[in-house]
């Protein structure tokens, strides 16, 4: 399947990442002539900051979502007292390279690598079948730490992962190699590119923005009496059969929907 024919047309709108950038860049144009016109002189720092406050009112008028708001304040500030510090270039560029392979396309997915906890791994735990083969992916592995639990309880499934960003890929990928996990697979691909209906249970913790798309491509593919269950982030419209409360940091609820 085409990762374009399934994606939310949300998704297909300028990314907000690029949205933000613009505004500074507007912000930036601005007040750079609003400083000549008026014949004034800012330091650079009084610059930046005016600039942030101007770029933070562009995302509030844009209707960006409001943990913009700070990040578009303090850009430019941030970088001006960056460059003053003298830091070698190499530092940013080895941090952008970093940043590039454990996020990759973040900027248009809008899902990024945080991990499930413990306590989330064990009660999904609790939604596979006790004594019977089946079939598990996690749509979006990360650093596989769901896959290397559940096949370590339940040795009798076949567990496989997705994964799109290289640096969580490679590491999921050697941890199953080398913790000799021979009932687990990683591979290096799209959930979007994935049959479904390989499996009896799919399991998804992405972020609010893909959870439309990804019900439709559950309701086209999974075969009746297999599991979709989501860590977090729920289906507008569509309520779960059942959610499981967890105690961790963040009191994480599963959502389970039985098709
Ligand atoms: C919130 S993390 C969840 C990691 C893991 N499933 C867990 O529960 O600990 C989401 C992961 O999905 C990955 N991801 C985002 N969009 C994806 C896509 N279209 N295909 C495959 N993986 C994707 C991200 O790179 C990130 O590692």
């Amino acid at each position: 399947m085409s990762e374009n024919s399934i994606q939310p047309r949300r998704m297909r709108k300028l990314p907000p990442v690029f949205l933000a950038l613009l505004l500074q860049l507007a912000a930036f144009v601005l007040l750079t002539f609003g400083v000549r016109l008026l014949g004034h002189a800012l330091s650079p720092i009084v610059f930046a900051l005016a600039c942030g406050v101007l770029a933070a009112i562009f995302s509030h008028l844009a209707q960006q979502a409001r943990w913009w708001l700070p990040i578009q304040l303090l850009f430019v500030p941030a970088l001006v007292i960056t460059l003053s510090a003298g830091i070698p270039s190499y530092v940013f560029l080895l941090a952008f390279l970093l940043m590039l392979v454990s996020y990759w396309s973040t900027f248009r997915t809008q899902v990024p690598l945080y991990l499930s906890s413990d306590k989330v791994w064990q009660a999904l735990g609790t939604q596979l079948p006790a004594d019977q083969p089946f079939s598990f992916i996690d749509l979006g592995s990360g650093i596989g730490g769901v896959l290397t639990h559940l096949s370590r309880t339940h040795p009798q499934g076949t567990f496989h992962g997705v994964e799109t960003a290289p640096l969580p890929f490679a590491w999921s990928w050697l941890r199953i190699k080398l913790g000799g996990y021979h009932n687990c697979r990683v591979y290096w691909r799209s959930l979007w590119d994935c049959d479904l209906s390989r499996y009896d249970v799919a399991f998804a913790y992405l972020s609010p923005v893909p959870m439309a798309a990804l019900w439709e491509k559950v309701q086209k593919e999974m075969r009746p009496d297999s599991l979709f269950i989501s860590n977090t982030f729920a289906v507008a419209e569509h309520p779960p059969q059942r959610i499981l409360k967890t105690d961790d940091l963040h009191h994480s609820e599963l959502h389970v929907w039985r098709k």
